[in-house]
């Protein structure tokens, strides 16, 4: 009896100090996949921990249109929002707006991956946390490929060869919706993630190479552009033209696709217990260009980050951290396949039961291909916004690579001028 009467107490002396110094932020969540529902569940259990409430604002799914609300909002000073997810590309793009973690964070940040911690580290100032980390990985289907007696490819030019094959195959067996390859070729962020893994594949770099050189007009990415235009129509919908991430998922976890490019985020949903194509599911690499080539993937990613505009600094940093502490992450990890930003839970036999894939793969997530948000700063969504553009007029027919590459790096020189 003491010691309920004792735990009683406490829990009553917690609740009365959240109550007193109560605070009320705002919140915005993932937005793809599980993310949304975990986000919620985590904001819930931080509110019960320390009596403070959280709101949350719903926002775009693409990821440049979320760019385009935050920037709206934090460029007029605006405090509607406290807390923010923020892509691994933002950091140079709202880093004067946002809040110097560090403060906060009392060095746990030590425990995190280092590249991605010196990336959300702008001016000096930790202004975000690694919440998880992205690569594009290619999905296919097991029992398909097993029935044509083919292997997960190794290059893009099988790839298509075996998409081709399997889907004509399964059209002419009366599946008449099924596609060789879905992946993500809406004029949106996602496209920039796409086509740079067909570009850094083919050996033709990422677009502007780190010490912020424009690189992107050479024959290598012209071939890689030419490659993708010649699936759409043939192993892709044309519909894929207007694909982001969920509508690829909805055509690959439905039974339409032989293969998918997506994120780690779709294996605990193609695996989840009402999918058509639960334990039929394997995941690699993305295939390398040409016999030269090399696997790579993009590098992507969320942060949380605090504005500096807020009115409750003190609880939206403990949000922030707590969205990204290490039980959140092995959440995230466990129940949606988000990969951690911390390396010890690599380790973490649960995670790696739950998703092989985290321990197979290790060299893609270590070697992925990073968007040149660093090299261009403050005008990364400009060149980015100018490559995923000229890649959907090559890949939707109205441009050769060779015009659309000369035309874009016409245009990456107006905005680079001088320098970045
Ligand atoms: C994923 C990645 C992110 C990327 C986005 C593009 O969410 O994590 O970095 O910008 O996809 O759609």
């Amino acid at each position: 009896m003491k010691i309920r009467a004792t735990l009683l107490g406490t829990v009553f002396a917690v609740a009365g100090f959240g109550a007193a110094n109560a605070a009320e932020v705002s919140v915005t969540c993932d937005t793809v996949g599980q993310g949304h529902d975990l986000c919620v569940k985590q904001v819930k259990m931080w509110e019960e921990k320390t009596g403070n409430t959280a709101k949350i604002v719903s926002v775009p799914q693409s990821s440049t249109e979320r760019l385009a609300l935050y920037q709206q909002i934090l460029s007029s000073g605006s405090n509607d929002i406290d807390v923010f997810q923020i892509d691994v590309i933002w950091p140079g793009i709202l880093g004067s707006h946002l809040l110097d973690l560090k403060p906060y964070s009392k060095g746990i940040e030590k425990d995190y991956f280092q590249p991605i911690v010196a990336n959300n580290t702008y001016k000096g100032k930790l202004v975000a946390m690694p919440q998880y980390t992205d690569a594009g990985l290619l999905f296919y289907r097991k029992d398909l490929l097993e029935k044509y007696g083919k292997e997960a490819p190794k290059s893009w030019e099988e790839l298509t060869a075996t998409a081709k094959e399997v889907q004509d195959g399964e059209r002419k067996a009366g599946n008449d919706k099924i596609w060789g390859f879905v992946y993500q070729a809406k004029a949106y962020e996602g496209l920039t993630c796409d086509a740079i893994e067909w570009v850094d594949s083919f050996g033709g770099g990422g677009i502007v190479n780190p010490e912020g050189d424009i690189t992107i007009n050479n024959p290598n990415a012209k071939k890689a552009l030419e490659l993708a235009a010649s699936w759409v129509g043939n192993i892709a919908p044309e519909g894929v033209l207007n694909y982001m991430e969920e509508d690829a998922r909805g055509v690959f976890q439905s039974g339409n696709a032989v293969f998918m490019r997506n994120w780690p985020y779709a294996w605990s949903l193609a695996q989840g217990a009402d999918s058509p194509i639960k334990g039929k599911v394997g995941v690699a690499a993305l295939p390398k260009g040409g016999d030269n080539g090399k696997q790579t993937g993009a590098l992507g990613g969320w942060q949380i980050a605090v504005s500096k505009y807020s009115k409750n600094k003190d609880a939206a940093a403990s949000l922030a951290l707590w969205l990204t502490s290490k039980e959140v992450q092995k959440m995230n990890a466990l129940e949606g396949s988000y990969n951690p930003t911390i390396p010890s839970l690599y380790a973490d036999k649960d995670v790696l039961k739950a998703n092989p894939f985290m321990g197979e793969l290790l060299d893609t997530f270590s070697n992925a291909v990073a968007r040149p948000s660093r090299a261009t700063g403050a005008n990364y969504n400009k060149v980015s916004n100018a490559f995923y553009n000229a890649v959907h007029t090559v890949i939707s027919g109205k441009a050769t690579a060779n015009a659309s590459l000369t035309k874009l790096e016409k245009d990456l020189k107006r905005i680079k001028r001088k320098s970045w």
